[in-house]
Parts: structure tokens; C-alpha cells; sequence
């Protein structure tokens, strides 16, 4: 199957998923607002989980709970990033944020409850043994809280209040956390269901993430605002340092693309099996939402 034609069918998979694991709950506004922060997106990390599922020769049904659970991490991550005491936005995925369809209370509960809901999916037995599943559970952890997303979001703000801004080193660390730990946990997930080595996997989704982070970027300075379907040109606004701010656009492009032809060598182990992330790699950097 072609890469568009996979991460489609992929992300349906992943919203049926989504939906069932919220069904029946209680009629509450916070569990509306859950089930409304979680439609759309691309469902880039969850199709990198059910993808390095394949790639060890495991059906990908093994692993849809784990990749609702990174779609559901993702998601609380974003609404938490778009509250007024953070970026402040109104739009995400075209959509007014969750605390102006809602309240700000209602954004950071929903967002609670979606966090918890990730580690909850994790439990599903179908993802394999109980070691599997604490590893999965700890992976997720370890990506998500104070040395991976929430370290990367905080410095990510400390920056925002400091005078100087950050050099390339510190920017590249800032992106390991906020966008580059969920990026390599989904990638890796599929060898810690298989109980396969991760390092060619790890390789692949550093130098993807990194270039993830690059593409969101250069999204914020040349994108379409109405495909992209958030608000763009906020980093300068805010005079953040970014992969372009540092590079300059033509810099960051050339360095993204490096990084993608990286990614791509480090899958040469798996051969003809990896073309569908090769695909995916390419798609990060090409991507215009
Ligand atoms: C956006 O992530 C926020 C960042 C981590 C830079 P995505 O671009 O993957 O957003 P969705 O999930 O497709 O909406
Ligand atoms: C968001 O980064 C990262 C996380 C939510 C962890 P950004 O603030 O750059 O993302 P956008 O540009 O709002 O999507
Ligand atoms: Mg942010
Ligand atoms: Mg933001
Ligand atoms: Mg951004």
C-alpha cells in the first residue's frame, strides 16, 4: 500500500479505536471536549506506532491500542500548549481550541483525562504481556513527563520569558523534549511489541523528530494558514528562536532534508520492509498541515 493510502487508513483505525475507548462514558463536558480534541490531526505518531508493528512481522491490530494511546498523549498535549497561559491560541485543526468551545477549566480537565486515558490504553491486553505492556507504559512515561515532552514544553516557555535568546544547541535540546520523545517512543513502540532490538528505529526517529520540528517551523513562517489549520507566523511574534530563526529558511530546508536522508540510512537493516517510513520520513519535511 502507498504511504497516503496506509497513514489514511491507518488514522481511521486509530479514531475507531479512539471512539470505542470513550464510548459509553458519562454525558459530561469534559468527556465532549475529550472526544473533540481528539478528532482530526495527521495521526503521524500513531501510524509510526502500527508501522514499526509491521515492520517486525506483527499484525498491526496488536497494536492500535498503543497508538490511540500516543494520539490520546498528543492530544492533551496540544490543548494544554494552546491555553492562554501558554501560546494562547484559538485554532487547532481548524477548530476553535477546546477553551473557547469550552472554558479554561474544562481544557486543562479534558486534557488531564486524556493523559490518563493514554496509560489507560496501555493496559489493553491485546498489546501483548504484562512486560510488555510496562514497557510500553514506561516508555510513554519517560517521553511524555519531565525529561521528554513536559521538559521540552517548559524550557520552550522559559525561553519565551528570557532576554537572550537560545543558540542552536539549546534549541536542538529544547526540540529533543517538546516534539522529538513522543516522535521516537511511537517509532520504537513497534520493536518494544515485538520484543525486538530499537536502535536502528531509535536512529531513525531522532534525526525524524529533529526534522519534524524543523518542518513545524518553517509551517510557522511560509505555511497556509488554512491548510495548516492553526495559526502561523507566532514564533517571530513572539521572537522565539527557531530551526529558521537560527538557520534562515534555506538553511533549515537543507538541514531537514539531511536529517531525512539520515532517518532513511538508519533503516537499512530492514531493508525493502521500511519503505513505508522511508515514505513517511519524506512526508515530515513535505507535509503543508
Ligand atoms: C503539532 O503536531 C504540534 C507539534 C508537536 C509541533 P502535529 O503537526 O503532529 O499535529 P496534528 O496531530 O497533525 O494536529
Ligand atoms: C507544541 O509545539 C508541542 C507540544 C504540544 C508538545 P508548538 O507550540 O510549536 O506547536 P504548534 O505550533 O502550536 O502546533
Ligand atoms: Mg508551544
Ligand atoms: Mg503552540
Ligand atoms: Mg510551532
Amino acid at each position: 500500500m502507498r504511504f497516503p493510502d496506509r497513514l489514511a487508513a491507518d488514522a481511521n483505525a486509530i479514531q475507531h479505536r479512539l471512539t470505542a475507548a470513550l464510548d459509553g462514558r458519562a454525558d459530561e463536558p469534559v468527556l465532549h471536549a475529550m472526544r473533540y480534541a481528539l478528532n482530526g490531526g495527521k495521526r503521524l505518531r500513531g501510524f509510526l506506532v502500527l508501522e514499526s508493528t509491521r515492520l517486525h512481522d506483527l499484525p498491526a491490530e496488536t497494536a492500535l491500542a498503543a497508538a490511540a494511546a500516543v494520539e490520546a498523549l498528543h492530544a492533551y498535549s496540544l490543548v494544554h500548549d494552546d491555553l492562554p497561559c501558554m501560546d494562547d491560541d484559538d485554532l487547532r485543526r481548524g477548530q476553535p481550541t477546546v477553551h473557547k468551545a469550552w472554558d479554561e477549566a474544562t481544557a486543562v480537565l479534558a486534557g488531564d483525562a486524556l493523559q490518563t486515558l493514554a496509560f489507560e490504553l496501555l493496559c489493553d491486553p491485546a498489546l501483548g504481556s504484562a512486560e510488555v505492556r510496562i514497557g510500553l507504559v514506561h516508555g510513554l512515561a519517560k517521553a511524555s513527563g519531565a525529561e521528554g515532552m513536559v521538559l521540552g514544553q517548559a524550557l520552550d516557555m522559559a525561553a519565551e520569558m528570557s532576554p537572550t535568546p537560545l543558540d542552536l544547541d539549546q534549541v536542538i535540546r529544547l526540540q529533543a523534549g517538546k516534539t522529538g520523545a513522543l516522535i521516537q517512543f511511537s517509532a520504537e513502540a513497534g520493536a518494544i511489541i515485538a520484543g525486538a532490538d530499537r536502535k536502528p528505529l531509535q536512529g531513525y526517529a531522532r534525526a525524524l523528530g529533529l526534522a519534524f520540528q524543523i518542518a513545524d517551523d518553517i509551517l510557522d513562517v511560509k505555511g497556509d494558514p488554512a491548510k495548516a489549520g492553526k495559526r502561523l507566523g507566532k514564533d517571530e511574534a513572539a521572537g522565539k528562536a527557531t530551526f529558521v530563526s537560527l538557520l534562515g529558511l534555506q538553511g533549515a530546508e537543507a538541514r531537514a532534508a539531511e536529517l531525512i536522508a539520515q532517518a532513511e540510512a538508519c533503516l537499512s537493516p530492514y531493508g525493502a520492509k521500511a519503505a513505508t517510513l522511508i515514505a513517511a520520513a519524506r512526508f515530515v519535511i513535505a507535509r503543508e498541515s
